[in-house]
Parts: C-alpha cells; structure tokens; sequence
C-alpha cells in the first residue's frame, strides 16, 4: 500500500483495508504533516470546531483484576487504596457542574464494593439533581447491570479494548479475554449506551499489524467515542521496564482513527499530555475535539495512579480550566457548551 493512495482513499471516505491503515501509521515525516491536517479538515466536517469538556471523577482505586501494566492491579500493594462515598461522589458531580462541566465522567478499578444498585442510585441522584450527561468507565460487568445503570439515566460507556490482538490481550489482561471483551462492547451498544472503547500505543509485543486492527475495530465497532494513549510503564507493575509508547506513533493512530471514524468524540489523552508537554494542543490539531480534565478530589487524586506522574495530579479544577480556556482561544477552537452527545444519538450535530 502506498501512503498518498491511501490517504486520498481516506479522505474521500473509503473503507480502509488494514493494509492502507498501516500504510497511514507508517507516514514519514513529511507525510504525517499531510496526515495531521486530513484528520483536522476531517474532524471539522464531522464534529465541527467545538471541544467538548468531560469532567472525569475517579472514584475508587481498588480492583479486582491484576492487568499487567496498570498500577491499580491487585497486586500492586505499594499504593494507598481509596474510595469515596456516594455523597462525595455527588458533591464532586454537584462541583463539576458548578464549573460548567455538561458531562460526568465516572471512572473506577472494578471494585465490586460498590453494589449495582448503588451504582444505579448515584446515577439517577446526579441526573435527577442536575442537567448533566453520564459516562460510566467501570469495566466488565454482566449485561444486566449494564441494564440497569443504562435504565438509571447513565447515557454513555467507556470500556477500552485495549489491544486487538487477542494473544497479547490474554498476556497482558490474565483475568479476562479479548473475546468477553468484545461482548461487553456489543452489549453496551445493544443498551443504546454512546460507547466508546479505544487502546494503547507502544505497548510490549504491539507491531504495526496489530495497531493498524486496533484501528480497523474502532471502525467496526462504530464507536461514538475512542480514546487512543500511548503505554506508560509503571515503575510498581511486571511491565516496569518495558519502552514508553512514541508520542509520534500515538498521535498518527488518533489521526487515522479520525480519518475512519469522522463522527466520532475522540479525546486528548491525558497519557499523552503526560508524554508531551504540547500533547493536547498537538492531539487538538490531529483529530481531537475532546479535554477530559480531572476532578478527583486533590486529597486522593494521587493515588489514582494507573501509571506514573500522570499530568494532571495536582491542578486545582479552576486552574484547569482556565489553562484549557488559554490553549483553545489560541487555537480559535470554541468551548461547546452542549451536552456533547454523538451527532447518531441526536439526529445531527
Ligand atoms: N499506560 C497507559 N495507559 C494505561 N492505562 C492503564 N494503564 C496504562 C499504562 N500503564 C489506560 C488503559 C485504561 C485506562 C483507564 O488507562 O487504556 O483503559
Ligand atoms: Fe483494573 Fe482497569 Fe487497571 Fe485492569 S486496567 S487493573 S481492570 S483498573
């Protein structure tokens, strides 16, 4: 597969095989410039010039799985566990409001603590209590709880996975496979839940065959949102002294993935951030068109850490925002101030 070729095919919205996708990932320097601005022109005619803030609450540490390289793996005992109460989970949610947040993004380890119900009772309490969209990024769970939580007014689900090849998936995820996976994933879209999945990049044992399927999944799947961050070893896991993801890689896989996916609410990863000083201004100029700041609790923020010396550990939400409201006028790029639903789920954009 040639590059231009497969652009052009990109461009004009063909389906891509996987070898055109991996033609794109293998941009040179002077072709991952024409990359970058086909993703940008892409993400305008899709979802416009506006980002979309989502505030993200991490709400507990613990979790029952031991993924090879995440800090929060059971068997990490280096780190302080935490979780907040219902009320503080609410209080935070009531904040982010405050702030002018129009999304909740509600994020923990799997932490079975927590009963489906109580789950679902904080979901309906946020959104009887505020206009406000909820996304829920709480792992693999029976398609009844799904149900449950969907039926409780949560309006969209994040459940990365991870990598599209199932061998390197079992490796790295032992409690699980890549296959109960993929049904969780067909499950939230049956739910009607906006679902967003998404991998990692650089990860030990990824090539290009299998980054460029990751991306052809996206696809498949339809997903309303992806997020796309490069592996960052932890210094506490069995992947301590694995490569760190390249920023360069991360960011043409996000560009690809907009190129496939022009609908599609696709973040600057904090990951990346934490890679790259000008990550989210880069990843703004290659497909993004979402910022999905922290608003953990300072006090315990630190000790989510899924892998090390993450951006945004000590940054007062005020502060965020007016560092993100700085970096968007410089880029001319509007501050939406809608719920940010998937242009599918409310008949346009
Ligand atoms: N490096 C980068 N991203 C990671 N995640 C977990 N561990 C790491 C790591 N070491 C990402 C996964 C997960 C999300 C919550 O964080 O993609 O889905
Ligand atoms: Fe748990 Fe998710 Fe980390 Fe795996 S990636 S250990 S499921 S928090």
């Amino acid at each position: 597969y040639d590059f231009a070729r497969a652009l052009a095919d990109a461009v004009s919205g063909s389906k891509l095989e996987t070898g055109a996708i991996k033609a794109l990932l293998m941009a040179n320097p002077e072709q991952t410039k024409s990359l970058y601005s086909a993703a940008d022109r892409t993400r305008q005619t899709g979802v416009g010039d506006e980002v979309h803030l989502r505030a993200i609450i991490e709400f507990s540490n613990y979790c029952r799985k031991n993924c090879l390289y995440c800090g929060l793996r059971r068997d990490n005992k280096s780190i302080a566990r935490y979780r907040l109460s219902l009320d503080e989970i609410l209080t935070t949610a009531t904040e982010a409001v405050a702030l002018g947040f129009r999304t909740v993004v509600l994020q923990s380890g799997e932490d079975l603590y927590y009963t489906p119900e109580d789950i679902a009772r904080l979901v309906y309490s946020i959104k009887n209590k505020h206009d406000v969209a909820i996304t829920l990024s709480l792992g693999e769970h029976r398609r009844e709880n799904y149900r449950l939580w969907r039926e409780a007014g949560a309006d969209r689900y994040l459940l990365k996975h991870e990598t599209a090849n199932p061998e390197l998936f079992r490796f790295l995820k032992p409690d699980t496979t890549f296959e109960t996976r993929l049904r969780c994933l067909h499950w939230l879209k049956e739910l009607d839940y906006q679902t967003g999945s998404g991998n990692m990049v650089g990860l030990p044992g990824q090539d290009l065959d299998t980054l460029a399927r990751d991306v052809a999944l996206l696809r498949d799947l339809d997903v309303e949102m992806a997020g796309v961050g490069p592996f960052l070893p932890h210094y506490a896991t069995p992947l301590k002294d694995a490569a760190a993801g390249d920023p360069e890689l991360t960011l043409k896989t996000l560009a690809v993935t907009r190129l496939c996916l022009p609908g599609a609410h696709l973040p600057a990863t904090t990951a990346l951030c934490t890679l790259a000083t000008d990550g989210r201004k880069l990843a703004l100029n290659a497909g993004a068109n979402v910022i999905m700041p922290n608003l953990t609790p300072l006090d315990v923020r630190r000790q989510y850490q899924i892998y090390p010396q993450k951006s945004d550990m000590t940054e007062k939400p005020l502060e965020t925002l007016t560092s993100i409201k700085k970096l968007l006028a410089g880029l001319a790029r509007p501050l939406a101030t809608s719920h940010g639903h998937a242009p599918k789920f409310t008949g346009g954009m």
